[in-house]
Protein backbone atom coordinates (compact mmCIF):
# COMPACT_ATOMS: atom_id res chain seq x y z
CA UNK A 1 0.00 0.00 0.00
CA UNK A 2 1.29 3.32 -1.03
CA UNK A 3 2.34 5.30 1.91
CA UNK A 4 2.17 8.77 1.60
CA UNK A 5 5.25 12.20 2.11
CA UNK A 6 4.53 14.85 4.57
CA UNK A 7 6.97 17.73 5.14
CA UNK A 8 8.02 16.74 8.92
CA UNK A 9 10.69 20.00 8.92
CA UNK A 10 11.69 21.83 6.38
CA UNK A 11 14.52 19.28 4.25
CA UNK A 12 12.70 16.68 6.05
CA UNK A 13 10.31 15.13 4.35
CA UNK A 14 8.92 11.48 5.55
CA UNK A 15 6.70 8.54 4.90
CA UNK A 16 3.48 8.45 6.82
CA UNK A 17 4.49 5.87 9.54
CA UNK A 18 2.83 3.77 11.21
CA UNK A 19 -0.45 3.74 12.64
CA UNK A 20 -1.49 -0.07 10.11
CA UNK A 21 -4.37 -0.30 12.63
CA UNK A 22 -5.97 2.70 11.07
CA UNK A 23 -4.96 2.13 7.82
CA UNK A 24 -6.56 -1.30 8.15
CA UNK A 25 -9.93 0.52 9.62
CA UNK A 26 -9.60 2.78 5.89
CA UNK A 27 -9.43 -0.79 3.80
CA UNK A 28 -12.59 -1.51 5.98
CA UNK A 29 -14.86 1.75 5.04
CA UNK A 30 -13.51 1.10 1.66
CA UNK A 31 -15.48 -2.26 1.68
CA UNK A 32 -19.19 -0.87 1.67
CA UNK A 33 -18.22 3.07 2.70
CA UNK A 34 -19.16 4.21 6.65
CA UNK A 35 -22.92 4.25 6.66
CA UNK A 36 -22.42 7.05 8.96
CA UNK A 37 -19.98 10.09 9.15
CA UNK A 38 -17.11 9.45 10.94
CA UNK A 39 -15.72 12.13 12.88
CA UNK A 40 -12.45 12.02 14.53
CA UNK A 41 -11.30 13.96 17.46
CA UNK A 42 -8.05 13.58 19.69
CA UNK A 43 -5.53 15.41 21.27
CA UNK A 44 -4.04 18.12 19.20
CA UNK A 45 -0.93 17.27 16.84
CA UNK A 46 -1.57 13.68 17.46
CA UNK A 47 -2.15 13.22 13.60
CA UNK A 48 -5.74 13.35 12.49
CA UNK A 49 -5.10 15.45 9.54
CA UNK A 50 -2.23 13.07 8.40
CA UNK A 51 -4.24 10.31 8.73
CA UNK A 52 -6.85 11.75 6.79
CA UNK A 53 -4.32 12.94 3.93
CA UNK A 54 -3.12 9.26 4.17
CA UNK A 55 -6.56 7.97 3.95
CA UNK A 56 -7.54 9.95 0.46
CA UNK A 57 -4.53 8.52 -0.98
CA UNK A 58 -5.65 5.23 0.02
CA UNK A 59 -9.19 5.52 -0.69
CA UNK A 60 -8.02 6.74 -4.72
CA UNK A 61 -5.62 3.49 -4.88
CA UNK A 62 -9.18 1.09 -3.82
CA UNK A 63 -11.32 3.10 -6.96
CA UNK A 64 -12.70 6.00 -4.80
CA UNK A 65 -13.34 9.57 -6.32
CA UNK A 66 -12.18 11.56 -3.10
CA UNK A 67 -12.28 14.94 -2.13
CA UNK A 68 -10.31 16.67 0.80
CA UNK A 69 -10.63 19.73 1.86
CA UNK A 70 -8.92 21.51 4.79
CA UNK A 71 -11.29 24.52 4.90
CA UNK A 72 -9.53 26.64 7.20
CA UNK A 73 -6.02 26.25 5.59
CA UNK A 74 -7.93 26.88 2.24
CA UNK A 75 -6.14 23.68 0.93
CA UNK A 76 -8.05 20.77 -0.93
CA UNK A 77 -7.18 17.80 -2.36
CA UNK A 78 -9.66 16.16 -5.40
CA UNK A 79 -8.78 12.40 -6.42
CA UNK A 80 -10.81 12.43 -9.38
CA UNK A 81 -10.95 12.93 -13.20
CA UNK A 82 -13.50 14.86 -13.12
CA UNK A 83 -12.16 18.16 -14.12
CA UNK A 84 -14.57 20.63 -13.61
CA UNK A 85 -14.92 19.32 -9.70
CA UNK A 86 -11.61 20.50 -9.35
CA UNK A 87 -11.97 23.41 -11.07
CA UNK A 88 -14.64 24.59 -8.75
CA UNK A 89 -12.38 23.57 -5.54
CA UNK A 90 -9.73 25.65 -7.06
CA UNK A 91 -12.29 28.75 -7.42
CA UNK A 92 -13.15 28.50 -4.26
CA UNK A 93 -10.25 27.96 -2.72
CA UNK A 94 -9.06 30.85 -4.44
CA UNK A 95 -11.42 33.18 -2.57
CA UNK A 96 -10.93 35.91 0.05
CA UNK A 97 -10.15 34.81 3.39
CA UNK A 98 -13.40 34.12 5.26
CA UNK A 99 -15.56 33.03 1.75
CA UNK A 100 -13.11 30.92 0.74
CA UNK A 101 -13.89 28.77 4.11
CA UNK A 102 -17.27 28.25 4.23
CA UNK A 103 -17.24 27.89 0.46
CA UNK A 104 -15.01 24.85 0.85
CA UNK A 105 -16.70 23.51 3.61
CA UNK A 106 -20.29 23.23 1.41
CA UNK A 107 -18.52 22.61 -1.85
CA UNK A 108 -16.72 19.53 -0.37
CA UNK A 109 -20.38 17.97 0.11
CA UNK A 110 -21.71 18.98 -2.51
CA UNK A 111 -18.91 18.05 -5.07
CA UNK A 112 -19.28 14.83 -3.89
CA UNK A 113 -23.00 14.74 -4.62
CA UNK A 114 -22.66 15.61 -8.21
CA UNK A 115 -19.70 13.06 -8.86
CA UNK A 116 -22.51 10.52 -7.58
CA UNK A 117 -25.48 12.29 -9.19
CA UNK A 118 -23.79 13.82 -12.65
CA UNK A 119 -21.08 11.93 -13.21
CA UNK A 120 -22.14 8.54 -12.11
CA UNK A 121 -19.38 7.25 -9.96
CA UNK A 122 -20.08 5.06 -7.71
CA UNK A 123 -17.59 5.15 -5.06
CA UNK A 124 -17.06 8.48 -3.65
CA UNK A 125 -15.33 9.75 -0.11
CA UNK A 126 -15.55 12.88 1.76
CA UNK A 127 -12.54 13.64 4.01
CA UNK A 128 -13.19 16.84 5.94
CA UNK A 129 -10.07 18.78 8.03
CA UNK A 130 -10.89 21.09 10.96
CA UNK A 131 -14.20 22.19 9.18
CA UNK A 132 -16.09 23.27 12.48
CA UNK A 133 -13.64 25.76 13.36
CA UNK A 134 -14.40 27.25 9.51
CA UNK A 135 -17.94 27.26 9.87
CA UNK A 136 -18.58 28.15 13.63
CA UNK A 137 -18.93 25.02 15.94
CA UNK A 138 -22.94 26.18 15.99
CA UNK A 139 -22.85 24.71 12.69
CA UNK A 140 -21.37 21.40 13.31
CA UNK A 141 -24.69 18.98 13.80
CA UNK A 142 -26.05 20.30 11.03
CA UNK A 143 -22.72 19.85 9.09
CA UNK A 144 -22.62 16.33 10.09
CA UNK A 145 -26.43 16.00 9.42
CA UNK A 146 -25.79 16.88 6.02
CA UNK A 147 -23.04 14.25 4.91
CA UNK A 148 -25.36 11.71 6.70
CA UNK A 149 -28.01 12.44 4.58
CA UNK A 150 -26.12 12.62 1.52
CA UNK A 151 -25.63 8.70 2.70
CA UNK A 152 -29.04 7.70 3.58
CA UNK A 153 -30.29 9.65 0.96
CA UNK A 154 -27.88 9.84 -2.38
CA UNK A 155 -29.13 11.29 -4.97
CA UNK A 156 -28.42 7.70 -7.27
CA UNK A 157 -27.30 4.34 -5.96
CA UNK A 158 -24.01 3.76 -5.03
CA UNK A 159 -21.28 1.07 -4.07
CA UNK A 160 -19.93 3.16 -0.95
CA UNK A 161 -19.60 6.50 0.76
CA UNK A 162 -16.88 7.37 3.04
CA UNK A 163 -17.32 10.42 4.81
CA UNK A 164 -14.84 11.35 7.53
CA UNK A 165 -14.52 14.74 9.42
CA UNK A 166 -11.47 15.60 11.75
CA UNK A 167 -11.72 17.98 14.27
CA UNK A 168 -9.51 19.09 17.38
CA UNK A 169 -10.86 17.74 20.77
CA UNK A 170 -13.08 20.47 22.97
CA UNK A 171 -14.44 21.78 20.60
CA UNK A 172 -17.28 19.73 18.66
CA UNK A 173 -17.74 16.82 20.81
CA UNK A 174 -20.79 18.13 22.87
CA UNK A 175 -21.90 19.69 20.12
CA UNK A 176 -22.02 16.03 17.88
CA UNK A 177 -22.42 14.04 20.14
CA UNK A 178 -26.03 15.56 21.46
CA UNK A 179 -27.06 14.19 17.94
CA UNK A 180 -26.80 10.49 17.07
CA UNK A 181 -25.62 11.62 13.21
CA UNK A 182 -22.28 10.06 13.45
CA UNK A 183 -19.84 7.93 15.18
CA UNK A 184 -17.53 9.79 17.32
CA UNK A 185 -14.44 8.13 17.04
CA UNK A 186 -10.98 8.93 19.09
CA UNK A 187 -7.72 8.84 17.82
CA UNK A 188 -4.97 8.54 20.21
CA UNK A 189 -1.01 9.45 19.82
CA UNK A 190 1.19 7.17 18.66
CA UNK A 191 1.60 3.41 20.12
CA UNK A 192 5.54 3.47 21.05
CA UNK A 193 6.88 1.31 18.10
CA UNK A 194 5.48 3.21 15.64
CA UNK A 195 6.45 6.86 17.84
CA UNK A 196 10.17 4.81 17.51
CA UNK A 197 10.35 4.76 13.78
CA UNK A 198 9.31 8.67 13.59
CA UNK A 199 11.75 9.38 15.89
CA UNK A 200 14.31 7.25 14.17
CA UNK A 201 13.93 9.56 11.16
CA UNK A 202 15.08 12.74 12.61
CA UNK A 203 18.61 12.86 12.60
CA UNK A 204 21.08 13.29 15.44
CA UNK A 205 22.04 15.06 17.66
CA UNK A 206 18.89 14.26 19.53
CA UNK A 207 17.96 12.86 23.84
CA UNK A 208 17.72 9.38 24.02
CA UNK A 209 14.19 7.91 22.36
CA UNK A 210 13.18 6.71 26.23
CA UNK A 211 13.15 10.61 27.60
CA UNK A 212 11.30 12.01 24.58
CA UNK A 213 8.89 9.17 24.73
CA UNK A 214 7.89 10.22 28.50
CA UNK A 215 7.77 14.03 27.14
CA UNK A 216 5.76 13.43 24.26
CA UNK A 217 3.48 10.23 25.49
CA UNK A 218 3.62 9.57 21.48
CA UNK A 219 2.65 13.01 20.16
CA UNK A 220 4.52 13.50 16.88
CA UNK A 221 3.73 17.91 16.52
CA UNK A 222 5.67 17.64 20.15
CA UNK A 223 8.00 15.90 18.81
CA UNK A 224 8.70 18.07 16.10
CA UNK A 225 8.39 21.06 18.22
CA UNK A 226 10.84 19.82 20.87
CA UNK A 227 13.09 19.66 17.48
CA UNK A 228 12.64 22.97 16.39
CA UNK A 229 12.93 24.41 20.11
CA UNK A 230 16.76 22.07 19.86
CA UNK A 231 15.17 20.10 22.41
CA UNK A 232 14.40 22.47 25.18
CA UNK A 233 11.44 21.10 26.94
CA UNK A 234 11.87 24.51 28.82
CA UNK A 235 11.10 26.20 25.80
CA UNK A 236 8.04 24.24 24.67
CA UNK A 237 6.58 24.51 28.37
CA UNK A 238 6.49 28.00 28.72
CA UNK A 239 5.01 28.66 24.98
CA UNK A 240 2.44 26.21 26.07
CA UNK A 241 1.48 28.08 29.49
CA UNK A 242 1.68 30.81 27.09
CA UNK A 243 -0.62 29.64 24.70
CA UNK A 244 -2.82 27.74 26.99
CA UNK A 245 -3.35 30.86 28.90
CA UNK A 246 -2.44 29.51 31.83
CA UNK A 247 -2.68 33.08 34.16
CA UNK A 248 -1.86 33.50 37.73
CA UNK A 249 -5.73 34.24 37.81
CA UNK A 250 -6.82 31.28 36.57
CA UNK A 251 -4.31 29.19 38.66
CA UNK A 252 -5.25 30.41 41.90
CA UNK A 253 -8.67 29.72 40.70
CA UNK A 254 -8.45 26.34 40.36
CA UNK A 255 -5.19 25.37 42.73
CA UNK A 256 -6.43 22.76 44.69
CA UNK A 257 -8.31 20.89 41.68
CA UNK A 258 -4.92 21.28 39.35
CA UNK A 259 -3.13 19.89 42.37
CA UNK A 260 -4.84 16.66 41.98
CA UNK A 261 -5.35 16.57 38.68
CA UNK A 262 -1.60 16.90 37.94
CA UNK A 263 -1.11 14.22 40.33
CA UNK A 264 -3.97 11.75 38.25
CA UNK A 265 -5.96 13.28 35.52
CA UNK A 266 -8.87 11.01 37.03
CA UNK A 267 -9.21 13.42 40.06
CA UNK A 268 -11.84 15.37 37.56
CA UNK A 269 -13.97 12.49 36.88
CA UNK A 270 -15.03 12.75 40.79
CA UNK A 271 -18.38 13.85 41.17
CA UNK A 272 -17.41 16.66 42.85
CA UNK A 273 -15.33 18.34 40.38
CA UNK A 274 -16.35 21.80 39.04
CA UNK A 275 -17.91 21.19 35.32
CA UNK A 276 -16.35 24.42 34.69
CA UNK A 277 -12.59 24.25 35.49
CA UNK A 278 -13.34 20.11 33.16
CA UNK A 279 -14.97 22.22 30.50
CA UNK A 280 -11.97 24.94 30.38
CA UNK A 281 -9.54 22.44 30.00
CA UNK A 282 -11.28 20.73 27.51
CA UNK A 283 -11.01 23.77 25.23
CA UNK A 284 -7.95 24.76 25.74
CA UNK A 285 -6.92 21.51 24.62
CA UNK A 286 -5.40 20.05 27.71
CA UNK A 287 -7.00 16.98 28.72
CA UNK A 288 -9.50 14.68 27.00
CA UNK A 289 -12.28 14.05 29.45
CA UNK A 290 -14.41 10.93 29.20
CA UNK A 291 -12.63 8.88 27.21
CA UNK A 292 -14.01 5.72 25.33
CA UNK A 293 -13.88 1.85 26.51
CA UNK A 294 -10.63 0.69 24.99
CA UNK A 295 -11.72 -1.87 22.60
CA UNK A 296 -10.35 -1.42 19.52
CA UNK A 297 -13.37 -1.05 17.86
CA UNK A 298 -14.31 2.46 19.19
CA UNK A 299 -10.63 3.78 18.36
CA UNK A 300 -9.07 5.02 14.94
CA UNK A 301 -6.08 2.78 15.37
CA UNK A 302 -4.54 1.55 18.75
CA UNK A 303 -5.83 2.96 21.66
CA UNK A 304 -4.08 4.33 24.62
CA UNK A 305 -3.66 2.34 27.80
CA UNK A 306 -6.42 1.80 30.09
CA UNK A 307 -4.37 4.14 32.89
CA UNK A 308 -0.66 4.92 32.20
CA UNK A 309 0.49 7.30 35.43
CA UNK A 310 3.84 8.48 33.99
CA UNK A 311 2.16 9.49 30.76
CA UNK A 312 -0.59 11.69 32.53
CA UNK A 313 -3.71 8.90 31.05
CA UNK A 314 -6.49 7.78 33.45
CA UNK A 315 -9.57 5.41 33.02
CA UNK A 316 -11.87 8.31 32.17
CA UNK A 317 -9.75 11.63 31.85
CA UNK A 318 -6.09 11.62 30.41
CA UNK A 319 -3.72 14.92 30.07
CA UNK A 320 -3.39 15.22 26.28
CA UNK A 321 0.39 14.85 26.76
CA UNK A 322 2.83 14.97 29.53
CA UNK A 323 3.94 17.99 28.75
CA UNK A 324 0.61 19.64 28.68
CA UNK A 325 0.31 18.29 32.22
CA UNK A 326 3.86 19.77 32.95
CA UNK A 327 2.89 23.09 31.74
CA UNK A 328 -0.01 23.24 34.34
CA UNK A 329 2.13 21.70 37.08
CA UNK A 330 4.64 24.43 36.57
CA UNK A 331 2.44 26.89 36.48
CA UNK A 332 1.24 25.82 39.46
CA UNK A 333 4.64 26.37 41.03
CA UNK A 334 5.34 29.59 39.79
CA UNK A 335 2.31 31.68 40.47
N1 LIG B 1 1.90 8.84 11.11
C1 LIG B 1 2.68 9.91 10.85
N2 LIG B 1 3.82 9.78 10.13
C2 LIG B 1 4.60 10.84 9.88
N3 LIG B 1 4.34 12.09 10.29
C3 LIG B 1 3.22 12.30 11.00
C4 LIG B 1 2.34 11.22 11.31
N4 LIG B 1 1.33 11.73 12.04
C5 LIG B 1 1.56 13.03 12.16
N5 LIG B 1 2.68 13.40 11.54
C6 LIG B 1 3.23 14.76 11.46
O1 LIG B 1 3.12 15.33 12.75
C7 LIG B 1 2.63 16.67 12.70
C8 LIG B 1 1.31 16.79 13.45
O2 LIG B 1 0.35 15.98 12.83
P1 LIG B 1 -1.08 16.53 12.33
O3 LIG B 1 -1.00 17.93 11.86
O4 LIG B 1 -1.62 15.52 11.40
O5 LIG B 1 -1.87 16.48 13.69
P2 LIG B 1 -3.37 16.93 13.99
O6 LIG B 1 -3.92 15.92 14.93
O7 LIG B 1 -4.10 17.14 12.72
O8 LIG B 1 -3.13 18.30 14.73
P3 LIG B 1 -4.17 19.50 15.01
O9 LIG B 1 -4.93 19.08 16.24
O10 LIG B 1 -3.28 20.66 15.28
O11 LIG B 1 -5.03 19.65 13.81
C9 LIG B 1 2.51 16.99 11.22
O12 LIG B 1 3.70 17.63 10.80
C10 LIG B 1 2.37 15.63 10.56
O13 LIG B 1 2.83 15.65 9.25
MG1 LIG C 1 -5.09 18.82 11.99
Amino acid sequence: MRRIRLNLLPGLEVEFTDRDGALRQVEDWAGEGTRWPIVIFGPEGCGKSAFLRQAAAMLRDLGYDVVYVDPLHRFFAAHTDVDEVVRRLADAASEAFGVAQLKLATLAIDAVRELLARWGRKRVAVLVDEVFQAIGVDKAGIYVKSLLNLIEYPPRSYEGIVAVVATSEGVTRGEIGRHRWAHLTPMWNMAKEGFRQLYDKISRPKPPFEEVWRWTGGNPNLLLELYKRSWSVDAVVKALIRDKELTSSFIAKWRRWLEEAVEDPEALWSPDAPEELIKQLVEKNLIVYNMYYRDPYFWIDQPPPERDPELGIGRNVAWQTPLHREAVRRALREA
